[in-house]
């Protein structure tokens, strides 16, 4: 078996700074380069393998990396999410879109043989039904974030096959986590929660009480991620657009399960234009492919991982870390 040397552009986001971490401890911290175009990697990630910059924007910038590491594996997790690619939609095209043909046909150029990059369920919208998202159903997102995933999907399946790349993806649902903060999605409530709840013991939320959405505790997004990585590939009858659920929950179940904890946490409610977006999801998904196509199945539930965010996160304020 080859062993895998793996580029990850964008690996310094609310994802890549985990999951770098997790492939290095698999892999070998030399066989994992993270990349990025910000320069702010951590002392830990700096110390536990190589870091250069990137822009996914320029092709020769993912070459020189290509050719210098012997890479045969990438993982693109470069992208601008929902609610900034509403603020700037060319430039949620370029990274998201542009971005990923420059490194689909740099792995066409150069014999790479995997490529992973995910999707989202922003690639669902009006059409789609809201109360289970199926695997096959209607995508017509409203954002353009939502519009460079569908694309996107479909790109990473046109190169499966018409050049026999082997490419694989997954809709994430919001990832929620306690290393990295999120990069300005609409999930991003779902996080900001817990960090409020400690800090301050009060949050105001950009949603309604009764927005309910799919979600998924950061564990369970690193398993998918490398589970679907390493799936066998005689049994993927699905390739780049994978549903993945584990849990969902509306922002006042969100609330009162933290309140169990924090007994005097309150929070009050000031919608803003991330509503509309939110609205545009469905609440749950149907992740039945990936459980039959490879063996998915999520552990953290919403009180499980209530719990773990609180004591993480309350760790990192005892210490002044936030
Ligand atoms: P993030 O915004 O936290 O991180 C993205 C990273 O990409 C950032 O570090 C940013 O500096 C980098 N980047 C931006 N433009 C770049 C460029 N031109 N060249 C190189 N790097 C660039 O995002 P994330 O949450 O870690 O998301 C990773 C992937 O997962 C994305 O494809 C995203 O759409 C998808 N996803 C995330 C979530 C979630 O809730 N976090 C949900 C669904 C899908
Ligand atoms: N968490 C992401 C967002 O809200 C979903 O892809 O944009």
């Amino acid at each position: 078996m080859i062993m895998k040397k793996i580029l990850i552009i964008g690996a310094l986001g609310q994802i890549g700074s985990e999951l770098t971490m997790e492939l290095r401890k698999l892999y070998g911290g030399e066989n994992v380069i993270a990349s990025d175009k910000r320069n702010t990697a951590s002392e830990k990630l700096l110390n536990s393998g190589p870091f250069e910059t990137v822009d996914i924007i320029d092709k020769n910038s993912i070459i020189s990396l290509i050719k210098k590491y012997n890479v045969n594996t990438i993982i693109d997790l470069a992208a601008i999410l929902s609610a900034t690619g509403e603020q700037n939609p060319m430039l949620a095209w370029n990274v998201n879109i542009n971005g990923l043909i420059n490194v689909l046909e740099i792995a066409r150029e150069y014999k790479i043989k995997q490529v992973l990059v995910p999707s989202s369920i922003a690639v669902f919208g009006p059409g789609t039904p809201t109360d289970c998202a199926p695997q096959e159903t209607v995508l017509k997102p409203t954002t353009m974030y939502g519009i460079t995933k569908v694309a996107g999907e479909l790109i990473g399946d046109y190169y499966v096959k018409k050049y026999n790349l082997d490419v694989r993806g997954l809709r994430y649902p919001g990832i929620i986590s306690n290393e990295t903060l999120p990069g300005g999605g609409t999930t991003d409530y779902a996080v900001a929660i817990y960090y409020d709840a400690v800090k301050y013991g009060k949050y105001t939320c950009f949603v309604k009480e009764d927005t309910r959405l799919p979600m998924m505790y950061m564990p369970d997004c690193l398993k998918a991620t490398i589970d679907l990585f390493n799936a066998d590939p005689s049994k993927l009858i699905h390739h780049s657009d994978f549903n993945v659920g584990a849990m969902s929950f509306s922002v006042k179940e969100m609330a009162e399960n933290i309140k169990k904890y924090l007994p005097n946490f309150t929070i009050d409610y000031k919608p803003d234009f991330r509503q509309a977006i939110a609205d545009s999801w469905p609440k749950a998904v149907d992740d039945s492919a990936a459980r039959k196509e490879w063996g998915w199945k999520p552990a953290y539930d919403l009180d499980s991982m209530t719990q773990d965010m609180l004591k993480v996160i309350s760790e990192k304020h005892k210490k002044g870390l936030i």
